[in-house]
């Protein structure tokens, strides 16, 4: 049987390719320091790597770890762990502003190998369990340069992971099915922000992953903004160290309204559902019975007279842990660009210092990458890692969304 990893080589033929691809040894053996200086001395002899067709710089996943763009790959260990990941139809590229979380590059974006052709569905399912464990590593996957020309491709893309979907229909905003497990995104104008948030953070069963297609971007702005959600945590433990201790201690009680009937009737609303609309019921006790079932972490309900309903939840802690990372859930700044449908205070009665909020959301914009789209990107996001923002755009910009459990 032939050596696999040669055919991983992408790009020109090359003496140093060969070399390298023939050198690499086979699946578990462990690899010593002068296995590392062997590959070292070979490495240096590679030719560059070429340029996307993308545009983007593409960077070959087979030698990542000496790559001259792959300054933060450091360290024998980090070799143990890419090795384990590498995979034969994708090469790895590079967007503007990813940053390194823990060591590793943020988002992971992946094309095309050479020889893959560039159906993405067909190189999910060859490639799943690696797919995985990227994912695991880099909280977020970008796919471009890939043949996804419209939903359809999208869904055949999103199904090769064999995630059981989730349907939007209790999504506080306006969504368009449009196959059973693809969705518009938020359908306000691309002119208007939504905050950052993980997606739907506030259902009893939130989805744990989350994709976005890009079917046309935005001529200007209208990126799609990822962070880190256990960044986000502990950049509030070090600057906010107080306050972080007393949310641990007495919690926190948040609450978010649904949408008045003038808000409903608003195109520009980005939260734009009532609770009548969202539950297809006019009756306060069976609609407060639906809401405490979907919300597992919903103390209370109050109907309002504009037609909102707010949910309060809490006190409890906004940060949880999910596989060992935590991840700030509770979405205090709201979705819409102001904080007026949302209320924070501790979980004593006292009040959510302004100040931590501050903080909180200058936090959200250092950590944060802008994803600026090109057409049929495919972005994965673990949901339970990373949070999300819709930065202003202008028409036509148009997302569409999946949600997996
Ligand atoms: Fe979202």
């Amino acid at each position: 049987m032939p050596n696999q990893r040669t055919s991983r080589v992408p790009g020109p033929s090359c003496m140093a390719h060969v070399a390298l691809s023939n050198w690499i040894p086979n699946g578990s053996n462990p690899i010593t320091s002068r296995d590392v200086r062997t590959y070292t001395q070979i490495s240096q002899n590679i030719s560059p790597v070429p340029k996307s067709k993308s545009g983007g710089r593409g960077r070959a996943s087979q030698f990542p770890i000496f790559s001259s763009t792959c300054s933060y790959f450091i360290g024998i260990p980090h070799i143990f762990s890419d090795e384990a990941t590498e995979m034969i139809g994708f090469i790895q590229g590079e967007i503007a502003g990813e940053k390194l979380v823990a060591g590793d590059v943020f988002p992971k974006t992946l094309m095309p190998a050479a020889a893959s052709g560039g159906d993405l569905a067909n190189l999910v399912l060859e490639e799943r369990e690696h797919l995985f464990a990227d994912l695991r590593r880099h909280r977020a996957l970008l796919f471009r340069g890939f043949d996804v020309s419209d939903a359809g491709d999208f869904h055949r893309a999103v199904e090769a992971f064999r995630w059981e979907a989730i349907e939007m229909k209790s999504s506080a905003s306006t969504r368009t099915k449009i196959t059973s497990r693809v969705y518009s995104a938020n359908e306000a104008p691309p002119e208007q922000l939504i905050n950052f948030h993980h997606e739907m953070p506030l259902m009893t069963e939130m989805p744990r992953m989350l994709f976005f297609c890009c079917g046309e971007p935005s001529p200007q702005g209208g990126e799609t903004a990822i962070v880190a959600s256990d960044v986000v945590v502990q950049r509030m433990d070090e600057r906010m160290p107080e306050v972080m201790a007393k949310v641990a201690e007495v919690g926190l009680v948040f609450s978010i309204k649904t949408a008045s009937d003038a808000e409903a009737a608003d195109s520009e609303t980005v939260v734009n559902r009532t609770w009548k609309s969202l539950l297809g019921t006019d009756d306060e006790t069976e609609a407060e019975k639906r809401l405490l079932e979907m919300h597992e972490s919903c103390s209370s309900v109050k109907f309002l007279s504009n037609g909102s309903a707010e949910l309060v939840f809490g006190p409890t802690n906004p940060v949880r842990e999910f596989s060992g990372r935590r991840a700030w859930i509770y979405p205090i700044l709201g979705f819409a660009g102001d904080r007026r449908s949302v209320k924070n205070e501790f979980g004593d009665g006292s009040d959510f210092p302004a100040e931590a909020l501050d903080v909180y959301r200058r936090i959200l914009e250092e950590n944060c990458v802008d994803v600026n789209w090109q057409k049929g990107d495919v972005l994965l996001l673990d949901n339970l890692a990373v949070q999300h923002a819709r930065r202003p755009g202008k028409p036509p910009r148009r997302i569409l969304a999946s949600l997996c459990k």
